[in-house]
């Protein structure tokens, strides 16, 4: 499944924890959560200038609260039934084998930490985390916790005061005063300054970056790969169509993540 000369870069080249990967959302595609580019993605159904926007989430709950309602449902819907797959958890196994030294993400549906991957750097934040806009305090949004709103949230979705009621409830106030939001990065915010510079520092240290299902077109996460590159490391491409970095990539794999990553974890482990 592996072409012989990744397969002999990967035996021969690869240094025991100067691997680093770099994710995107097709690593998750066969977890059941739709990417956000491309067919049947996720910004084909919303617009991410509203729905990834906090002044448009803002809009949309006062306008058209039962459409921030469904987008909420659909959005929560898919990631609490998301399970990890296959190449999730080669990277987990890449990690306790010492191969892999970090693991740079731009998801936000916390599938690499559920199997069980630890040295996670997440560029967009976690979708099941709640972050304290005063003091930036972080809390776990557990899943029973996002179930029971959502549950919520269907049933009284065209009022505006109950959808705000039920909203304050679950994003509530934190003690220093600030409100708790959602712990994910939106369009035009920052990434978060610490897991950028730790990005960083691990793809100036990496020899090789394994960068799997991202198209590669949102910056300043799309920029790490090059960062790598113009730093040294071999680029190794998984995804099933060419992404805007594919023609800098040495070594290309066109596929299935699912297939595609346990492969190439065996190469570097057997
Ligand atoms: P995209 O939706 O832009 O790209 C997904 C990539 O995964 C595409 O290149 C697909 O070809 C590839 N792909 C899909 N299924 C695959 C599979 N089963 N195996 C291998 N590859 C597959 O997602 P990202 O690049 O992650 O930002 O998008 C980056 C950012 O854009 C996201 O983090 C999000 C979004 O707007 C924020 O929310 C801030």
């Amino acid at each position: 499944m592996i072409p012989k000369d990744v397969a002999a870069y990967l035996k021969k080249r690869v240094t025991k924890g100067k691997l680093a990967a770099f994710t995107g959302a097709g690593v998750s595609a066969e977890s059941g959560i739709p990417t956000f580019r491309g067919k049947g993605g996720l910004w084909e159904k919303y617009d991410p200038q509203v729905v990834a926007n906090a002044k448009g989430l803002t809009s949309l709950l006062r306008k058209h609260p039962g459409e921030l309602a469904d987008f909420i449902n659909d959005f929560y819907g898919v990631l609490l039934k998301a399970r990890p797959n296959p190449a999730h958890v080669a990277l987990s196994l890449l990690e306790k084998e010492h191969v892999l030294s970090t693991l740079i993400t731009q998801n936000i549906d916390n599938l690499h930490q559920e199997a069980g991957s630890r040295s996670v750097i997440e560029l967009h934040g976690n979708a099941f985390r709640i972050r304290c806009t005063g003091c930036s305090r972080t809390l776990i949004f557990e899943k029973e916790r996002l179930a029971e709103m959502t549950a919520l949230l269907k049933r009284k979705k065209d009022s505006y005061l109950d959808l705000l009621k039920i909203l304050g409830r679950y994003f509530p106030r934190c003690g220093c005063g600030g409100r708790f939001r959602i712990d994910i990065v939106m369009f035009g915010e920052l990434l978060p300054e610490e897991e950028l510079s730790r990005a960083y520092e691990c793809l100036e240290a990496c020899e090789t970056l394994l960068v799997v299902g991202s198209s590669l077109v949102v910056y300043p996460a799309a920029g790490l790969p090059l960062f790598a590159k113009e730093h040294g490391a071999t680029i190794i491409e998984i995804n099933h169509e060419p992404s805007a970095l594919s023609n800098l990539s040495d070594f290309r794999l066109t596929g299935k993540a699912s297939e595609l990553v346990p492969a190439v974890a065996h190469a570097l482990t057997s």
